[in-house]
């Protein structure tokens, strides 16, 4: 994970290296560090901790001089967060300085190889040893570029790695794999980052660096090589959403800004597919003519990614009729799969999650399409798969993903009814409901806002339970895993999402005075059955609240809590009962005083296994 930026220009470049890694910070914040070039010296200041510190160590970077330099924010991969072990690394004359995101899987080996050289280390970290490994090549051959080539061929794993040389005292040098990286010009500076917000003050116009590309950025501009050193053209893209999309906008936190955001989103991505009263998905890359070679979906995904393509699973076979296996990134990667000219769906908001990336790497391999749903323009997953379905959440900002979650679900609804209307499962009147009712989604999720303070109520009175369980049958029981992710992740709380009929098979015995248990409510032929077993948890002293939408009908008495949701298509419900779910995490994590957008252990984007 990590956040890392690097500035050359012609202003003081400690503040905005704070400034940029301020917005990276969701990446990683246990320490943070700066690296400057000033006075033909690197001067290195780090501190444990979040960003904060730093900045007030050096007031706001103002006490760091120099207009060339790099920084990160980090989250710990290898050896604990301390400043020893913080960013930047340097080599023992401090005539050598790096920032790394990613994970070197051979730097025990080259530690190895480099303290036989005299090398010694002071960090456990393994981008000290990415670090004295360019410092190697570049004493050897006197290169700044061929030393960094050299690194490349050298090291597996994954970096964004960006370096300064005392020896170049106007640049800075970078290379990547597999971790982001892009770049910004304007004005005579030129920026590094690993995402977009942070540089966006700035500039509009950005690189997205690929794999193994170099770049070396000076005043007078960017210049890219491949590891042959030899130059390549890169074609600048303009960002089309503006900084005050990544800032608060008045809300207490970003996940609070980002729950209000979903009508909007979910409206957005409908519209991107959604044209003159059809469903169009020629700038996704795929024809008609491929939604009819499709036999069967595999979705891949890690975290909530993974839990939209549980709704997608029950949505799909439910409206396409076609095989839908889903399956957890992580695990898809390593398995030895059985296939059978499968699509391969992989969902992710970052589109840099490292499991995710190499699901994709291993369907292509196993001679599958890929269509990527993803919602950050460029990102690796985006440019690997066969098609794109961009969600349209614009950037999400807190750890615990909402917005994004959202933007998935329906992505995924349009292809499913896409694929419906091609294989002819549906009826062209239900086609033409469905589509109706895809419309009328974020309407009701305004309604579904307007309701937050009733959730705020319940979770003032539940914010000291131990145990939360959430249980529901088909997209219920989809959407309950989500929603004991969220509080998981903000709160944490212990919960756990059970298939309703499932609870009763060994973990009813959980269950004591005062566990709370949500139940799911949406799906009217399942929800009988569902509220059966939440009444079974009150009878062995479960507190029991209830998500359920309005034609569904619910006892008078026994519930503890009731928050109805409007109607719509049960296929569609996940939407809507999230909404409840999400608001519950974040009103628990505010009272028990977390910090909600960067919980602890937790970084936004898993760049490492
Ligand atoms: C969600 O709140 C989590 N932060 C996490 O599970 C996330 O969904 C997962 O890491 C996948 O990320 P991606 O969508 O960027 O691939
Ligand atoms: N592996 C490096 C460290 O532990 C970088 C971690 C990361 O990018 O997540 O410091």
């Amino acid at each position: 994970m990590c956040g890392i930026v690097g500035y050359i220009g012609k202003e003081q470049a400690a503040p905005i290296l704070l400034d940029g890694l301020k917005k990276l910070e969701y990446r990683g914040y246990d320490s943070a560090g700066i690296a400057l070039l000033n006075a033909g010296d690197i001067d290195i200041v780090k501190a444990k901790g979040r960003l904060k510190v730093l900045y007030e160590m050096t007031d706001g970077g103002k006490a760091v001089k120099g207009t060339c330099g790099i920084g990160h924010t980090r989250w710990a991969t290898h050896g604990e967060p301390s400043e020893n072990n913080a960013h930047p690394h340097c080599n023992d004359e401090k005539t050598i300085a790096a920032v790394h995101n990613g994970i070197i899987e051979n730097y025990a080996e080259l530690k190895e190889k480099l303290i036989k050289r005299g090398y010694k280390f002071y960090s456990q970290t393994d981008t000290e040893v990415a670090t004295k490994l360019v410092d190697y090549y570049y004493k050897k051959y006197g290169d700044p570029l061929r030393a960094i080539s050299e690194f490349a061929l050298r090291v597996r794993g994954s970096y964004a790695l960006a370096v300064i040389y005392k020896d170049f005292p106007e640049t800075v040098f970078a290379i990547r794999k597999d971790s982001p990286m892009i770049i910004g010009v304007a004005g005579g500076a030129a920026y590094l980052a690993s995402d977009v917000p942070a540089i966006l003050k700035y500039t509009k116009s950005v690189y997205y660096v690929d794999n193994l590309q170099i770049a070396r950025l000076e005043r007078g501009g960017v210049t890219f090589f491949n590891l042959d050193r030899e130059e390549v053209e890169k074609e600048i893209v303009k960002i089309t959403w503006d900084a005050e999309a990544a800032e608060k906008g008045g809300f207490e936190h970003f996940m609070l800004k980002e729950i209000h955001e979903q009508p909007k989103v979910v409206k957005d991505t409908v519209n991107y597919i959604y044209q003159n009263g059809n469903l169009g998905f020629s700038e996704v890359g795929l024809s008609d003519k491929d939604f009819k070679k499709i036999n069967g979906l595999i979705i891949v995904g890690c975290g909530s990614a993974y839990h939209v393509g549980l709704v997608m699973q029950y949505v799909t076979e439910d409206l396409a009729r076609v095989p839908v296996r889903v399956e957890l990134a992580s695990e898809f990667r390593y398995r030895n799969p059985v296939v059978n000219g499968e699509l391969v769906i992989a969902i992710s908001q970052s589109g840099e999650t490292a499991d995710t990336l190499a699901a994709v790497r291993a369907a292509k391999e196993a001679g599958l399409k890929t269509l990527a749903i993803v919602n950050v323009v460029g990102s690796s997953i985006a440019r690997e798969a066969d098609y794109v379905f961009y969600t349209k959440a614009g950037p999400e900002i807190s750890v615990a993903t909402t917005k994004a979650y959202s933007a998935q679900l329906v992505a995924g609804y349009t292809f499913a009814l896409k694929l419906a209307k091609i294989r002819k499962t549906i009826e062209d009147n239900e086609y033409s409901k469905l589509l109706k009712e895809l419309s009328a989604l974020p309407e009701k999720l305004e309604l579904l806002l307007s309701q937050k303070e009733q959730i705020q109520k319940f979770a003032a009175k539940t914010m000291d339970k131990k145990d939360v369980f959430f249980i529901g049958r088909g997209v219920d029981y989809a959407v309950s895993v989500e929603g004991s992710l969220k509080l998981k992740e903000i709160s944490y709380i212990h919960s756990e999402a059970y298939a309703a009929g499932e609870l009763k098979h060994g973990t009813i015995s959980l269950i004591e005075n005062g566990t709370l248990v949500f139940g799911v409510l949406t799906q009217k032929k399942l929800a009988e059955k569902t509220l059966s077993n939440l009444v079974e948890t009150a009878s062995r002293g479960a507190l029991i609240a209830a998500v359920a939408s309005e034609g569904i009908t619910l006892p008078e008495k026994g519930l503890d809590f009731v928050l109805r949701i409007p109607e719509t298509d049960e296929r569609f419900a996940a939407s809507l009962a999230v909404i409840p779910l999400q608001f519950f995490a974040y009103y628990l994590s505010v009272l028990r005083g977390n910090d909600v957008d960067k919980p602890r252990n937790l970084a936004k984007s898993v760049t490492v296994e």
